[in-house]
């Protein structure tokens, strides 16, 4: 497969029409951003590790039966991915209290959520991603009744099979954020799944190994990345 025009560039990857109308390829940069892209540096390797991790992520789901736009990794940074149709909405996934959500409703650091919480965010810098309800999704046209029916469940059994896998390897699956697109009619999952997307603790030390390291600045990013891609691929 060819690549022949990019389509969109967005903060940490492009995406390239090909020779194939059926397929996109996406390329990881080495780009690494924050807080709405106020906070910027390029990361040597990035690209790399996060194609690879979100490969192997990709890899697993589909083997255990959940639909992804993945089809193959062609090179170190870039995988094959089917062409989808992206709904303008995030969902996230919170196993346990971090980030926004403990800054947003002053729930203590760490709490665990049995059952986990869903939430959808609107996709829009300039906004800042507003967190959306189920009602705003409808109204505003983001996604149907059923598809927001579909993406909790998918994005449900997602969480099951990501946090089994990597508690078996020592990472705790805090939160994460996943993106839909339509091909004839069906929702399919998107984008990617990296330590850039998810929020993942050591689950013995609770040491952070996810982007959390580049916004708070905390040092050992990419050996971070390292240790998630050495875990996943054990
Ligand atoms: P948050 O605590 O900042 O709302 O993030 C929750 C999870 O979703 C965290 O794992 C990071 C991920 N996320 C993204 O990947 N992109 C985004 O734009 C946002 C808001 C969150
Ligand atoms: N939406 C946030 C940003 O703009 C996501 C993040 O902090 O990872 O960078």
């Amino acid at each position: 497969m060819k690549k022949t025009t990019p389509l969109y560039e967005g903060k940490a990857k492009i995406l390239w029409e090909t020779d194939s109308s059926d397929h996109m390829i996406q390329a990881f940069k080495n780009d690494a951003t924050a807080f709405d892209g106020t906070k910027h540096e390029v990361v040597e390797e990035k690209g790399i590790l996060n194609n690879k991790i979100s490969s192997h992520l990709f890899g697993l789901l589909e083997d255990e039966g959940i639909r992804t736009h993945f089809v193959e990794t062609i090179s170190e940074n870039e995988m094959v991915v089917l062409r989808l149709d992206m709904l303008k909405v995030e969902v996230v996934i919170r196993n346990v209290a971090a980030g926004s959500l403990v800054r947003r409703l002053g729930v203590k650091e760490g709490t665990r959520f049995d059952p986990p919480i869903v939430e959808f965010y609107l996709k829009d810098d300039v906004l800042h991603d507003p967190i959306l309800s189920e009602e705003h999704v409808r109204a505003l046209d983001l996604a149907t009744p059923e598809q927001v029916d579909t993406m909790k469940r998918e994005a449900l059994a997602v969480n099951v099979v990501l946090s089994n896998f990597l508690s078996q390897r020592g990472i705790d699956l805090v939160d994460f954020k996943l993106e839909f697109g339509t091909k004839n009619g069906e929702l399919i999952l998107g984008d990617e799944i990296s330590p850039d997307t998810c929020r993942f603790h050591d689950s013995s030390t609770g040491e952070i190994m996810d982007k959390d390291r580049f916004r708070q600045d905390l040092g050992g990013f990419m050996e971070a990345y390292h240790e998630v891609l050495n875990r996943v691929s054990s």
